[in-house]
């Protein structure tokens, strides 16, 4: 059954979220949808929402500790107030605007695995990479797996390629396939795809081989087309 996850990066407020976990979780319920539905509100939205298990909540970033000083991160103790044992880890955002080196996701990465977290952990090259052909887009996304461990058993991976999110330019089938049949070659588990993902393209997607599912930005933070997107997943 293939996977379906919002990430509402900097959107939604408090109530707002709610009300949108509410639907999701109503439409999950009536439909009988079994599909992994996540949802990634922002930190300041976290609530213990009543939801079906297929329905989970996760932290788009939190730092590796219980807690400290660290000012302006969360750590567990915050997370775990809320039940939440989901994260994302790696998304391109915080590769490259907030400046998370390999290092430091490393450390993130192998910090929330102790726990026993499930990580979403996103790959993807940037445009100038990608001009430079398959290999060196290759190249890239493997530099993005040093010091991961890809054994991990609780591990979700996306590819998201950097010049496809949030720009409208969703990479072509050929692309997505290309790139998912290498990665599927290295780890076992799960592989999203990620970028300009919509109604309109996610059936084609959901498609092409060695795809389990999507994380979708921009569209999903409508809750009608988000409702619309779980209902094309859970028939693919
Ligand atoms: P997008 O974002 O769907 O807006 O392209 C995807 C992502 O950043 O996960």
């Amino acid at each position: 059954m293939k996977i379906i996850a919002s990430n509402f990066k900097t959107n939604h407020t408090r109530s707002s979220t709610k009300s949108f976990i509410d639907t999701i979780n109503q439409f999950l319920e009536s439909n009988q949808i079994k599909n992994e539905v996540f949802v990634f509100p922002t930190a300041t939205s976290f609530d213990n929402f009543n939801t079906v298990s297929n329905l989970k909540i996760g932290a788009q970033n939190a730092y590796y500790t219980k807690n400290g000083s660290f000012t302006g991160e969360i750590g567990t103790e915050q997370l775990d107030e809320f039940d939440i044992k989901t994260i994302l880890i790696g998304h391109s955002e915080r590769r490259h605007i907030l400046k998370e080196s390999q290092k430091d996701l490393t450390l993130k990465y192998n910090y929330y695995k102790s726990l026993g977290y499930t990580i979403i952990y996103c790959v993807g090259e940037p445009l100038e990479v990608r001009e430079k052909g398959l290999t060196e887009t290759l190249g890239y996304i493997w530099e993005q797996f040093e010091g991961i461990d890809l054994s991990y058993d609780k591990l979700i991976v996306a590819y998201e390629p950097v010049w496809a999110i949030g720009t409208g330019v969703v990479a072509t089938a050929q692309e997505i396939a290309q790139v998912h049949k290498k990665i599927k070659k290295k780890i076992s588990h799960p592989l999203l795809y990620g970028g300009s993902v919509k109604p309109e393209n996610l059936e084609e997607i959901l498609k092409i081989d060695n795809v389990d599912g999507t994380l979708i930005g921009t569209t999903s933070w409508d809750v009608e087309q988000f409702k619309q997107m779980i209902e094309i997943t859970s028939k693919n």
